[in-house]
């Protein structure tokens, strides 16, 4: 990855902004949780940095507490946190090592995420799942611990007492000494506590943060981008690979619709993480396999906001934040949510509106098996028809239909293979729709 980007002709992406993007996303999901992971890594890496942990280590271990609990998005719906962290502590932890390992970059902290619920055992627990458990995750857990113990606070600084006191109890058996000491030093500065609760908390990070100067290529975004498919995707079993197909639809049609090649890979990307404000929709929403009501259907309306509210935060990320949170919006102004009509929706969010809607079509669902493409285009015509679907995508559509369709099956049996640990892995969340 670029530390100084020169060339002009790409786009350059703080990866930062982007992983705290994701944190956020997710931070989202379950309100209770606000922030959980932020401030969590807010914790490890302070202590980190007293404790004199540096280079590849600091940075592991910072990327892993900003995203550790990356696997519980397919449970927190149906426990809350402490619950199924009491009670089935690992399966959170595993499954968010399986996500993680799709990703080559992030596969190098995967097991700190997947050890971050191993207790210290007086040096006992070396290993687990029969792989060494890395020093870093005993920090994540011990700052997760923190952070739990935090959480509720109104009063942190007279609260504080009794968290130091608690974790220095359980020093040596659920907790590595050495970091508990380092914990109990820089805990007594109200300073630390006043800056876990502070509002400035995306800042502390950045400036926290290893990988503050390194930006993603247009290639690189792409790939992390289909990485974050995969997490949004596995929030439901439902809509397992949606956003895959709707992001190599979307790029074949903007390749036949003529736009530069730059234009077709933000498309491709916007159509990866079109669907990210889907993680603060609730499970049973997004899986509720008939008509929504008036309410729900309002609740579901929020997603593209969403998106838009995490991505336009990018620097570098305009287009691909605005064509992504215009999927719902249609020419004649009855989308969502911004009310666009015609000229006010660019080109790529067109292209995307029907790379979505083909995409939902066709895809197979659990529930039912999808449209074939002669039922799925007489639907498209119709709301070419009724002003709602850009005419000219449509004819483009029409046209490439085999070369659209065949990508779209290829690249959602690709995700589905990607998932399919995951998936048998998720059988085990108790109540789990996925049985
Ligand atoms: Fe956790
Ligand atoms: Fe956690
Ligand atoms: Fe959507």
């Amino acid at each position: 990855m670029n530390k100084h980007p020169q060339d002009a002709d790409n786009i350059h992406i703080s990866l930062f902004d982007m992983v705290n993007a994701l944190s956020t996303a997710l931070d989202i999901i379950n309100p209770a949780l606000d922030s959980h992971q932020k401030r969590t890594c807010f914790i490890a890496a302070s202590i980190a940095r007293a404790a004199d942990m540096r280079g590849e280590e600091y940075d592991d271990l910072f990327s892993a507490a900003i995203l550790h609990d990356i696997g519980a998005i397919a449970l927190w719906e149906r426990l809350k946190l402490l619950e199924f962290e009491d009670v089935s502590p690992h399966l959170h932890s595993r499954l968010g090592a399986l996500l993680l390992e799709r990703f080559e970059p992030f596969r190098r902290f995967s097991p700190i995420v997947r050890c971050h619920h191993v207790h210290w055992e007086h040096g006992n627990n070396q290993m687990f799942d029969d792989q060494p458990v890395p020093l870093a995750s005993h920090l994540v857990y011990l700052a997760d611990r923190i952070e739990v113990l935090a959480q509720n606070s109104d009063n942190i600084i007279a609260d504080a007492t009794m968290i130091r006191e608690r974790v220095a109890s359980l020093s040596g058996e659920h907790f590595h000494p050495r970091f508990v000491d380092t914990f109990l030093e820089i805990s007594v500065r109200e300073s630390f506590w006043l800056d876990l609760v502070s509002h400035k908390m995306d800042d502390l990070l950045m400036e926290m943060a290893p990988f503050k100067t390194v930006s993603l290529n247009l290639d690189e975004l792409a790939r992390l981008a289909r990485f974050y498919s995969l997490v949004i995707d596995s929030r439901s079993r439902f809509t397992a690979t949606h956003s895959a197909g709707v992001a190599t639809c979307g790029e074949v049609l903007a390749r036949s619709c003529g736009m530069s090649a730059l234009d077709t890979m933000k498309v491709r990307i916007a159509g990866y993480l079109h669907d990210l404000g889907k993680l603060g929709i609730s499970n049973e929403l997004i899986e509720k396999p008939g008509r929504l009501d008036d309410s729900e259907l309002s609740k579901m309306k929020t997603h593209s906001y969403m998106t838009f509210e995490i991505l336009s935060r990018i620097q570098g990320l305009e287009d691909i934040a605005s064509w992504a949170a215009s999927h719902h919006e249609r020419l004649d102004g009855s989308g969502y949510p911004f009310h666009k009509h015609g000229d006010e929706i660019p080109l790529g969010a067109r292209v995307l509106c029907v790379a979505d809607v083909y995409t939902a079509l066709t895809e197979d669902r659990p529930y039912r098996a999808g449209m074939g493409t002669t039922q799925a285009m007489a639907i498209i015509h119709d709301q070419v028809a009724s002003g709602k679907l850009d005419a000219d995508v449509v004819r483009v559509l029409d046209a490439s239909l085999e070369e659209v369709d065949q990508a779209r099956i290829a690249a959602q049996t690709r995700e589905e293979e990607d998932l399919a640990g995951f998936w048998e892995l998720a059988k085990q969340v108790p109540e789990s729709p996925f049985q």
